[in-house]
């Protein structure tokens, strides 16, 4: 082979391994189940999911479709909980490392203390995608979830539309959760300007431990209390935090009275919009968001090279990150979002009338 033909050849092959590693993020690896995709060791590609707790109802769907739609690329799932225990899940993380995975998923219960599993996983050369909540001060590799500023923002105005003046209660989340800063941020992008004309007024405002619904009731009665029954609007930071709310002002006769926004389009949740006791909550397609990291993950995991359009600063690094768009659900569009989806069925909405 000549000089000049040997050179051909070796530029050619650079810029095929060159384009193949950095191709941007939505180009989706082809499903084949039949076909197990390998990982650079030539073995079934593995990926570990850690998540925080299965307690919330969305949980239980994350789990599911995520192995579903790994599978659907023919690599292989661990998924592990650890019930809101920090020293579980870096127990269980540590667990799924020395397992051999190729790349770790991870719902963080606490955003700063998971950043342990992170040095951990980068010591045995494995990625980590944070998935939902981002992981503070690490150097994380992708980040992907739904816009939770525009969660807030979406809650607000549905709210501020029904209620232009009053008092309003805000229940927050869990503060261990990156998230509840960032929802709460959007609830105020679009309250302030009402608070600065004097036309609402936050008379009460708590964080929920946890994201219980015990503590949210507990909190709800202490602000129905504090202020003599007197609110006109509730802003909760998700569905099971808005039960305990509904619970509390349905001992004090105000249930369906009183407008209430959610978040996660449980079925408990839809059921009470459908019955009128909450105003509304925020839909994310779940399905969107473990396709999405599936196919991410066993990318990388094969050792492609992500490039996204947006990077959130974890107060480390600026994270390469993907934010999808969640959906207002009201009464009105309950039919074209969450049961056309397949999210809830029909007569799991209807099925039973709402408490
Ligand atoms: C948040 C999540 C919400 C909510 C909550 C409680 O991080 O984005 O969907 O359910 O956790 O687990």
């Amino acid at each position: 082979m000549t000089k000049k033909n040997r050179w051909r050849l070796m530029v050619l092959l650079f810029i095929s391994l060159f384009v193949g590693a950095c191709a941007p993020a939505e180009q989706a690896v082809k499903k084949n189940p039949e076909k197990t995709v390998v990982a650079a060791n030539d073995e079934t590609v593995k990926i570990g999911f850690s998540m925080d707790t299965l307690k919330e109802e969305r949980w239980l769907k994350d789990q599911a479709l995520f192995k579903e739609a790994v599978e659907a690329l023919g690599a292989e799932v661990e998924i592990v909980a650890a019930n809101g225990d920090d020293a579980l899940q870096i127990t269980q993380a540590e667990t799924l490392i020395q397992q051999g995975i190729d790349l770790l998923v991870i719902v963080p219960h606490n955003a700063e203390a998971t950043a342990a599993i992170v040095h951990k996983a980068h010591s045995a050369g494995i990625k980590v995608i944070a998935y939902d909540r981002l992981i503070k001060n690490a150097s994380i590799d992708l980040y992907v979830s739904f816009d939770n500023e525009r969660v807030g923002e979406l809650q607000a105005e549905a709210i501020l539309e029904l209620v232009p003046k009053g008092n309003y209660v805000y229940i927050g989340g869990a503060t261990t959760d990156n998230n509840v800063h960032l929802i709460k941020k959007g609830v105020f992008n679009v309250l302030q300007p009402a608070i600065d004309q004097g036309d609402i007024k936050v008379v009460y405002d708590q964080w929920t431990e946890d994201w219980s619904p015990e503590k949210a009731f507990l909190n709800m009665t202490e602000a129905l209390a504090a202020n003599n029954n007197q609110i006109d609007a509730v802003i909760a930071a998700n569905d099971a935090t808005a039960g305990g709310v509904i619970q509390a002002l349905a001992a004090q006769g105000l249930a369906g009275k009183i407008p209430v926004a959610g978040q996660d389009a449980e079925l408990a949740a839809v059921q009470r919009i459908v019955g009128g006791t909450q105003t509304m909550t925020v839909y994310k397609p779940i399905q969107i968001l473990t396709e999405q990291v599936a196919s991410l993950a066993v990318r990388m995991a094969k050792g492609d090279t992500i490039t996204t359009a947006r990077a959130v600063n974890n107060g480390k690094v600026d994270v390469p990150s993907i934010l999808l768009a969640p959906i207002p659900v009201t009464i009105d569009n309950l039919q074209d979002t969450v049961i056309k989806d397949g999210f809830h069925t029909q007569s799991d909405v209807y099925g039973q009338a709402a408490k």
